[in-house]
């Protein structure tokens, strides 16, 4: 493989010690499997994998630490010390109130959308809404707007935050509809626009607005730690701030945050809500019941709650932020030097391929880039 010119990424601040063992299924045997498959890789047993890209989403390897933290898992049913240490930790990085287990970031979404009352004439706004995230506010019958900056939609477009919404956007939207918007859910980092990052400008600003217009603010933070580095990255003034008091800061800017912990929680399973809001907070305890269980366990085990706490920690570790942001952009560079085009600037979790570039005899609405991931698999 040809490395000119492209930089290595940072090592990993870490050693493995477990390991996992994969096959590669000869051409003829992954050729079956598609077809068994439907030719939909979800379809596909794991174990038929050679190389599992298709998320970062519960897939990471727990730290030493984390395995150690499941022996502590406390598994009483009710008010369990495991909850109070993860309330504590969520507290101390995140500086809400009241924390709330969830078992993963769409039940967060579902029990908050409830809790605020979306119903059919309501608007959502984002800068864009995860699909589970958007699923959740249309199941209401209410509308989700995605109001992202126009820059975003040109995959060539090199600018340090493309996932920055569009305020002058979100104010005409206030000033007309205001009174039907609900609630406002800001995507750090945005997934759906490519792992793209918000600046601190961008977050203090919306959130300003937010409270002129008395509209709840929340942060879709499964990735704040990625968002935080980035903004020590690109956004001056944040050069010499640790990456915990960036989003310490971040945070400060919203009413709280629905988080799907199987992205920066480090964590398999699990999620959360964060707020400061006391009523909201009573009212989603109150309802969860029906479906998450306790509100001191959300769904999740004691042990759960330990893996979660000490993941929460462990990634506002800055080198190991900087060596897997680094690895991404490393890939993204091998294909561009390959010439596949890329989604640029690459974001924090994934590199994003033109599934159009690689297949324009398929037309949009014949999914292509969804060929090209069958074909990755058949061929590579
Ligand atoms: C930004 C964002 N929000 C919400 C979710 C939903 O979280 P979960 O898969 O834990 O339900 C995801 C999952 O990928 C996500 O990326």
């Amino acid at each position: 493989m040809d490395f000119e010119g492209i930089e290595f990424p940072t090592p990993p601040p870490y050693k493995i010690k477990m390991v996992e063992f994969t096959e590669l299924p000869s051409l003829e045997e992954r050729q079956k499997v598609l077809r068994e498959a439907g030719y939909n890789v979800f379809n596909i047993p794991s174990e038929k994998i050679y190389i599992d890209l298709l998320t970062d989403s519960g897939t990471s390897a727990m730290s030493d630490l984390q395995w150690g933290a499941l022996m502590r898992g406390d598994e009483a049913y009710a008010s369990a010390r495991s909850f109070f240490n993860l309330q504590r930790t969520i507290q101390e990085i995140m500086g809400f109130r009241y924390v709330i287990p969830v078992h993963q970031g769409r039940a967060a979404e579902y029990l908050m959308f409830r809790a605020l009352g979306l119903e059919k004439g309501d608007y959502a706004l984002s800068n864009q809404f995860f699909d589970t995230t958007r699923a959740n506010v249309e199941v209401r019958g209410a509308t989700a707007v995605d109001l992202v900056v126009e820059d975003a939609y040109d995959i060539t477009k090199e600018i340090p935050f493309k996932g920055n919404i569009d305020l002058k956007k979100v104010e005409n939207f206030l000033a007309e509809r205001g009174e039907r918007v609900k609630v406002i859910v800001l995507t750090i980092t945005n997934n759906s626009g490519g792992g793209q990052p918000v600046s601190m400008e961008n977050i203090k600003k919306l959130g300003e607005m937010a409270k002129e217009f008395k509209v709840p603010f929340f942060l879709d933070a499964a990735r704040f730690a990625e968002n935080a580095y980035f903004i020590k990255l690109r956004e001056k003034g944040f050069e010499d701030k640790s990456v915990k008091d960036i989003a310490r800061e971040m945070f400060s800017a919203a009413d709280g945050v629905l988080v799907s912990a199987k992205k920066d929680g480090l964590v398999n399973i699990g999620g959360f809500i964060a707020l400061n809001d006391r009523n909201l907070y009573w009212r989603i305890r109150q309802s969860m019941v029906v479906t998450e269980g306790f509100p001191t366990y959300g769904g999740l085990a004691g042990r759960d709650l330990e893996a979660l706490a000490q993941g929460l920690r462990e990634v506002l570790n800055e080198r190991y932020l900087q060596s897997r942001i680094e690895q991404v952009a490393f890939l993204g560079k091998l294909l561009e030097k390959r010439g596949i085009q890329v989604l640029k600037p690459c974001g924090g979790h994934g590199v994003y391929l033109d599934g159009l570039s690689f297949a324009p005899h398929i037309p949009r609405e014949q999914w292509p880039s969804h060929a090209v991931v069958c074909a990755i698999y058949e061929h590579s």
